[in-house]
């Protein structure tokens, strides 16, 4: 089949490679109709290499048909049409009874020291092959599945897979009081359906994002935005009585604008040999915090700081006496898609589309134009926020 594979730093191809096989009775496979590029995704182009091996096969954002299950799976039949969430969970653990399946204790990375696998993403997290490609194994099948109806076109279903439970999880970690204001950092396609679910919930959303079109999607969406000046805090504390915001959700992540000196040393670590790379990054406070760093600024005493955004650096320097005499809580994490789907299925599936699934898709191609739109997307260019792949 062809798969779209991890080839080195900003580098990426279609390879034909060995279609997936039912390795376990509880696998299945899905011939995968549709497959979207993650923000995540743009962070193994860029960053997280010494992790990496060459040929390995990315993508966690599919849906599509089942082709074939093995024997002991019980809730899906061949034809079945599914969406995949991005963590692999066995739903019956400790952690995934709590609703936690991005901990899932039976499929965590321990050798890592990470939470449950995920598909295409990293050593950290299992190695597991990923989705942007024709055919994907499913592990553990019966649970690793959101089983959709056949009317609907993909796009309602697609973005059940990562980021919108991701940016509904974010926003409900953000504990925003009734009728309180939430700040967005960050318009990708995280923090656009993060705006979207606060609009919707009554809340007024204020968000940030230096990229025109971004904010002008979010605006017909009915946010409030701002460019990513030099006062934005200021902009934001003087929309808010002077206090800052109930509370802000970080939708930007490691990779941010504005920290050019930590850009440079994420760079630089990425260039060493893979095992002292690991070392460097493991160890030394990597991330470029200034959307983190302006969102605890911006929060009001009192207030919650939800991070969505990835983090990788164990050793970040953060402002504790800031957070601490401002009383801000903090939470955080990989989605637990499960967890949301209740709650989101209905909403994707509402003829008014009140989330507006249906507007966010800017660029669909087949799956072979694929490394040409990793390199559009990462450069914000043609007006690309989201991508759909067609294999
Ligand atoms: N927690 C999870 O489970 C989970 C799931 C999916 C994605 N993510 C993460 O969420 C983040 C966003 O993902 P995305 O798909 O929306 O990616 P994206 O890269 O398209 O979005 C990031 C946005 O932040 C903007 N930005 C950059 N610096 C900024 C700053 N200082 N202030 C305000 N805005 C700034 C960029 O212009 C961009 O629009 C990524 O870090 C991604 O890895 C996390
Ligand atoms: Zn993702
Ligand atoms: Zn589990």
């Amino acid at each position: 089949m062809k798969a779209l594979t991890w080839q080195g730093h900003r580098k990426v191809t279609v390879e034909e490679v060995p279609d997936p096989r039912i390795e376990q009775p509880t696998d299945a496979i899905i011939r995968v109709t549709s497959t979207a590029i993650c923000g995540s995704d743009l962070h193994l182009y860029e960053l997280f290499g010494p992790f990496i091996d060459r040929g390995d096969v990315l993508g966690h954002e599919p849906m599509g048909i089942v082709e074939e299950v093995g024997a002991d799976v019980t809730q899906l039949a061949v034809g079945d049409r599914v969406v995949i969430p991005f963590n692999i969970a066995c739903g019956h653990c400790f952690m995934c009874r709590r609703g936690l399946q991005s901990q899932c204790e039976t499929t965590q990375v321990r050798e890592y020291g990470s939470g449950a696998a995920l598909f295409g993403y990293t050593k950290l997290y299992g190695q597991v092959p990923g989705g942007q490609a024709e055919y994907l194994r499913v592990p553990l099948a019966d649970y690793n599945h959101i089983r959709v109806g056949a009317d609907l076109p993909d796009d309602r279903y697609l973005f059940l897979s990562d980021i919108l439970p991701t940016a509904w999880q974010g926003l409900q970690y953000a504990h925003v009081p009734d009728g309180g204001t939430v700040v967005v950092m960050g318009l990708g396609p995280v923090g656009q359906f993060v705006a979207r679910a606060g609009v919707h919930l009554g809340y007024r959303v204020l968000a940030v994002d230096p990229v025109a079109e971004r904010r002008a999607l979010a605006d017909r969406h009915g946010a409030s935005t701002f460019d990513l000046t030099d006062d934005i805090v200021d902009q934001l504390r003087d929309l808010t009585e002077g206090r800052g915001a109930d509370a802000v959700v970080d939708a930007v992540g490691l990779e941010a604008h504005g920290d050019p000196v930590i850009a440079f040393a994420q760079r630089a670590a990425g260039m060493l040999p893979d095992p002292v790379a690991r070392r460097v990054m493991d160890t030394a406070g990597m991330d470029r915090l200034a959307a983190l760093y302006a969102s605890i600024d911006v929060a009001r005493r009192g207030g919650t700081v939800s991070i969505s955004g990835v983090y990788a650096g164990d050793a970040d320097i953060l402002p504790m006496k800031t957070m601490f005499d401002k009383q801000i809580s903090l939470r955080m994490g990989q989605c637990n898609v499960k967890r949301w789907i209740d709650t989101l299925l209905p909403l994707v599936e509402d003829p008014a589309d009140p989330l507006g699934v249906m507007d966010l898709t800017t660029h669909r191609v087949p799956l072979t134009d694929a490394p040409q739109l990793y390199e559009t997307f990462q450069k914000k260019a043609d007006g690309c926020i989201k991508v759909v792949l067609q294999p």
